[in-house]
């Protein structure tokens, strides 16, 4: 098979290209990305002289290198995203043009070439938010879209424009939507990486409001194996959503990761919260189970705990990330905002 990975220099998209490479040696994979600040082809470095690995740096608005990129691929799984809610916030246009125009220009590449087999990586930020108060809601693929942030709102119009090319033109599309991904190449920007890499750094960990917020967290590992099977065997047209059958609140995350590294509560830095916060998201993935015989493998505790590893092995990995951009991100959004 041949596949186009968009944004796999990316956090999932690089694990996903790892995923696949290792499983099905044979699959020829383009990694078509953009290298923005989140892009890092550090993150493909083991697989730069694989012979069924290439690389081509491209933005999915450019439809003439795409076109030329996808013509003999048998399908394209589309991860190339802005994807971080707070600089959604900081510069919400951004994201509607990589989200919104990058992910329709994508499409109509896709239906030219000969309506190619396309696979829309999403997100259950696009349903958006539960209430504490009722712990046994959760999001499922019948539940209303109801994006709240500048990111989830993009995210929600590129879902609709890829369910509409369907309905529309008959493009055998597939939609995911995943709850909050954890595990190694994640940029520490993120609140797991970045408590992480703070704390061994000796630097307080930034906690948003009273920290009650809650998530669903699968590790990214999970994520790609349940995409691996909505590729294979998803019933085109549908939706599935994909979760790690563990919330949890922020407080409780952060105690987690302060327990794992041998801290205490004291390295909380309780900060002003994120405008327009959703306050929780769960959900129970029994569609992709029941057809396609998928269910999540990493525990939290197991998960949480190799990742922290991770980063413990790899200092220089995100030491080199950790600089120019993301530190003006950082200081303007902590100190400014
Ligand atoms: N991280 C999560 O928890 C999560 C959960 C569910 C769904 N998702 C979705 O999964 C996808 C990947 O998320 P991620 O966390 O790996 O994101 P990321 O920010 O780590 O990576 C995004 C990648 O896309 C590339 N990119 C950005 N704009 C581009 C453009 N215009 N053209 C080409 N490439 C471009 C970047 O260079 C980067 O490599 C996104 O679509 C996101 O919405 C993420």
């Amino acid at each position: 098979m041949k596949m186009l990975v968009t944004g796999g220099a990316g956090f999932i998209g690089s694990n996903f290209i790892h995923y696949i490479l290792n499983k099905y040696p044979d699959y020829d994979v383009i990694n078509f990305d953009k290298l923005t600040y989140a892009g890092n082809l550090e993150n493909l470095k083991e697989l730069e002289d694989h012979p069924n690995y290439h690389f081509v740096k491209g933005d999915i608005l450019n439809s003439e290198l795409l076109e030329h990129v996808a013509k003999d691929v048998d399908i394209i799984v589309h991860f190339a995203a802005e994807s971080h809610v707070d600089r959604s916030v900081l510069d919400p246009f951004a994201f509607i043009r990589t989200n919104v125009l990058g992910t329709h220009t994508l499409l109509e590449v896709a239906r030219k070439l000969g309506n190619k087999r396309f696979h829309h990586v999403s997100t259950d930020e696009v349903f958006g938010s539960l209430s504490l108060e009722e712990p046994d809601k959760a999001f499922h693929e019948e539940s209303p879209y109801d994006p709240r942030s500048p990111y989830s709102s993009s995210k929600a119009a590129s879902d609709h424009l890829v369910r509409a090319y369907y309905h529309t033109f008959g493009l055998p599309i597939t939609i995911s939507n995943c709850s909050n991904n954890y595990g190694p190449y994640h940029f520490p920007e993120k609140v797991i990486p970045l408590f992480i890499t703070n704390l061994m750094e000796g630097k307080k960990v930034p906690l948003y409001g009273d920290g009650k917020n809650v998530r669903d967290w699968i590790h990214v590992l999970d994520h790609c194996s349940a995409i691996d099977v909505i590729i294979h065997k998803g019933k085109i047209g549908h939706t599935y959503v994909v979760g790690g059958n563990s919330e949890k609140s922020n407080f409780e995350l952060t105690m987690a990761i302060l327990e794992n590294m041998g801290m205490g509560e004291e390295m909380i830095d309780y900060v002003k919260d994120r405008p327009g916060h959703d306050r929780r998201y769960a959900i129970r993935p029994h569609k992709i189970k029941a057809e396609l015989g998928w269910q999540p493998t990493i525990g939290f505790d197991d998960g949480i705990r190799r990742t922290i590893q991770w980063y413990a092995e790899h200092e220089a990995w995100w030491q080199g990330v950790k600089t120019g951009d993301y530190l003006k991100y950082y200081d303007t959004w902590y100190n400014k905002h």
